[in-house]
């Protein structure tokens, strides 16, 4: 059992040195001027990271459905030190808002250096009871709009030397549970983007492309959603916005954050009985 321990203690502070190895320093000026769009910015990390790039002085463009919304976060990102903050209301779940949006952007900033894939519909915190449609719809929100928006952009992120961001969760490594439906959504991006990753690379081509793994984070909507269910504690949003924000500046590859998210999923391969247990350890339900 000693044994046991000293190997599980090995390996996890080799996985903290691992993931806290960084040779990649990010330098602010990269983002002067850089052309980004953002979806799901209306509000939580989406909003925040539309601040980050502002104060970066990037030339930014926003989406969510909330117009209302959308115009006072641009405002803000004017004060903070945008070079252009443009707005444009689309819903996600449509066949035509998705190129709708990359084509405003296009057409406004001239070409795109950085996508932020971030949008996610709404969806219940809770025990699975049966609700194909709405399994459907989320599919459409968090997944296929994303596609269909890389897709849309990835000429002009290819012509630029740019970068595509994919804001995805630890959901999205391994299962947890009252998540099923998102949970889904998240393990599609993390293999269809884990696939276009290898794609591009073995193309050279000039895009980047970078995953990001999140735990779970303070916005008012996972507050809600988790409040009395869940015992672990929420990272900052502002702070996981930056580090999205620099991932992609760097050009990594991946994110975890809080790094814990790493530790976790390397322990579900290693033990995952453990693991298992830990998880739903964290979890308040009483059925
Ligand atoms: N917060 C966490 O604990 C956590 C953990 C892991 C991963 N993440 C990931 O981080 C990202 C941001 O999460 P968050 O907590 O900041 O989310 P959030 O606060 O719920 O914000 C979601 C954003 O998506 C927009 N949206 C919702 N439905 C839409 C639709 N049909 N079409 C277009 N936009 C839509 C919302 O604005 P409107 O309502 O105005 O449309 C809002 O701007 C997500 O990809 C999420 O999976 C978050």
């Amino acid at each position: 059992m000693r044994t046991l321990t000293k190997i599980i203690l090995a390996s996890i502070s080799v996985a903290f040195i691992a993931v806290n190895w960084s040779t990649v320093t990010f330098d602010p000026e990269t983002l002067r001027g850089a052309r980004v769009l953002v979806t799901g910015a209306s509000t939580g990390i989406g909003e925040q990271m539309a601040y980050h790039y502002a104060r970066f002085g990037a030339q930014i463009v926003i989406t969510a459905r909330r117009e209302k919304v959308l115009q006072q976060v641009a405002e803000k990102c004017l004060s903070l030190g945008a070079q252009k903050a443009l707005y444009i209301a689309g819903d996600m779940a449509t066949e035509t808002d998705p190129d709708r949006v990359v084509d405003f952007s296009l057409e406004k900033l001239g070409g795109l250096d950085y996508l932020v894939l971030n949008h996610i519909g709404p969806s219940p915190f809770s025990m699975w009871k049966g609700d194909v449609e709405h399994s459907r719809w989320l599919m459409k929100v968090n997944f296929f709009s994303y596609v269909q928006m890389a897709w849309k952009a990835l000429p002009s992120l290819e012509q630029n030397k740019g970068s595509l961001v994919i804001v995805s969760s630890l959901l999205g490594k391994m299962p947890g549970p009252l998540t099923a439906s998102y949970g889904a959504t998240k393990c599609a991006l993390n293999g269809f983007f884990g696939s276009l990753q290898h794609e591009l690379a073995m193309k050279n081509s000039n895009v980047s492309l970078s995953i990001c793994t999140l735990g779970l984070i303070d916005t008012a909507t996972a507050m809600e959603k988790t409040k009395g269910i869940v015992n672990i504690p929420a990272a900052p949003a502002s702070e996981a916005a930056l580090n999205i924000l620099k991932t992609g500046a760097t050009r990594q590859a991946e994110l975890y954050y809080p790094r814990t998210t790493f530790i976790i999923s390397l322990t579900k391969d290693w033990f995952p009985t453990a693991t298992n247990y830990f998880i739903r350890s964290t979890y308040n339900y009483k059925p």
